[in-house]
């Protein structure tokens, strides 16, 4: 696919609903006992796995548009399919749903595409070892092999920081019984699975840096109105902060803490981003935001920071590239086991503007220059869905365009994001 330059970004815009929070509804909506509503379901080829694997567990889906309908078959309900769940490209749901799995009876086979089956499990399979699970990974990756019942609960302390990790062990925890099952974290990750297990009427405790949840005897069914989905806000947000003449409003954006460390380091680079309507949706919070033009000093990323914008560092290092002087992120070493190896992705995705990224083990550095970069050559997506937005984005703020390999798959998470983008592209 051809990225021509654009002068600005201009106009209104809703992102889909949130892939974290849409995968998580699912699944605990299939524990449910009766019918939940997911309304403005973040509708991906990932969401759309996980939607596939409940159904196939014994939940009955019903889809209209952006209308997600699951009767769900109570916390002990689900059964093994007949064929392996395919997990597709989808690492949340194969790190979230054997926390369920394992309080199931029967023995349940995930098996993922080529990126999902080099990408680490016995972080999961671990603590729900732990458990008393009996959990098979192929050489630590899938095909996994769960085989559930009674569960022990522990105090799991993250040995890296990852929010689908907490969530897989809080989920089991609502089959284990004798006390509650305790996470602690350093930094703080996502914590939707924290609010809607409130939201579900389950027992949870919270204190910073902890979570505990107790074993449950059933779930409420969850009447959700997702919001948008801040990382797929944050393409739109990043090229129209670095196209002068841009005037762009994003509604809807959900705007949890432990989601927009983006818009935190966005801000102290000098950002123009305001957020003004904020209010309250199914236990999440969200906002409008407009995002005006602004020039750019460089920063750096501390580890305790990562977390917050690990999905977003890609579309940092572009930012940061065009920044006054220089910028690092350090502590960011899970990008080297996502969709992609992240740092090496990003460098070679970079490389064709002339943007030069020195990489680390844990991290990268950037010495900016603000102007337009050159442009001209072949971004590769790395079969990664944020890789090709970034390559988007550099082609928008180039001077000669690119060509982006592997464009397609963006639907990972955001199907309609390359004609959205090119309706509000002023060229
Ligand atoms: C996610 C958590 C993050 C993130 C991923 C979605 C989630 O992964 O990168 O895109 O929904 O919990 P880790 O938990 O592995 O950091």
């Amino acid at each position: 696919m051809r990225v021509d330059p654009a002068v600005s970004l201009r106009g209104d815009l809703a992102v889909p609903g949130d892939k974290s929070i849409s995968h998580r509804a699912v699944l605990l909506a299939s524990l449910a006992e009766e019918e939940s509503e997911l309304t403005g379901f973040g509708r991906s080829e990932d969401t759309l796995a996980t939607l596939a694997a409940v159904r196939a567990l014994g939940a009955d889906v019903d889809v209209d548009r952006d209308v997600v309908g699951v009767r769900g078959v109570g916390l002990h309900g689900l059964r093994p399919p007949s064929e392996p769940i395919d997990c597709g490209n989808a690492g949340t749901l194969i790190r979230l749903l054997p926390g369920i799995l394992a309080g199931q009876e029967g023995r349940f086979e995930l098996v993922g595409d080529e990126s999902l089956s080099r990408r680490p499990l016995e972080r999961i399979a671990s603590p729900l070892r732990e458990m008393g699970a009996h959990v098979e990974t192929t050489e630590g990756h899938a095909p996994l092999a769960v085989e559930g019942g009674m569960l022990e609960p522990i105090r799991y302390e993250l040995p890296v920081p990852s929010a689908q990790v907490k969530s897989c062990v809080l989920f089991a925890g609502l089959y284990a019984d004798g006390g509650p099952t305790v996470v602690l974290e350093r930094f703080p990750s996502r914590d939707h699975t924290e609010r809607m297990l409130e939201g579900a009427g389950a027992r949870v405790r919270r204190k910073p840096g902890e979570a505990a949840v107790w074993r449950a005897e059933r779930l409420r069914p969850l009447e959700l109105s997702i919001p948008g989905d801040f990382s797929s806000a944050a393409p739109f947000l990043v090229a129209a902060t670095l196209l002068s003449g841009s005037e762009l409003r994003l509604h809807g954006v959900g705007l949890n803490p432990t989601r927009t460390g983006l818009l935190t380091v966005l801000e102290r680079m000098g950002a123009r981003v305001s957020v003004f309507n904020r209010r309250s949706a199914g236990g999440e919070p969200l906002g409008d935001l407009e995002v005006a033009p602004a020039e750019l000093v460089g920063t750096e990323v501390r580890p305790e920071e990562v977390p917050g914008l690990v999905d977003e560092l890609p579309l940092f290092a572009l930012v940061a590239g065009m920044a006054r002087g220089e910028s690092v992120v350090r502590g960011a070493e899970e990008l080297r086991v996502k969709e992609s190896d992240r740092i090496e992705s990003v460098k070679n995705a970079l490389r064709p503007l002339g943007i030069r990224i020195e990489t680390r083990q844990d991290g990268f550095r950037v010495r900016g220059v603000p102007s337009r970069p050159k442009g001209g050559g072949v971004v590769e997506a790395a079969g990664d869905h944020r890789i090709a937005m970034l390559g988007a984005v550099a082609g928008l703020l180039s001077r000669e365009g690119v060509h982006l390999e592997g464009a397609e798959t963006a639907a990972v998470s955001f199907p309609d994001f390359f004609s959205i983008l090119d309706s509000l592209a002023v060229r």
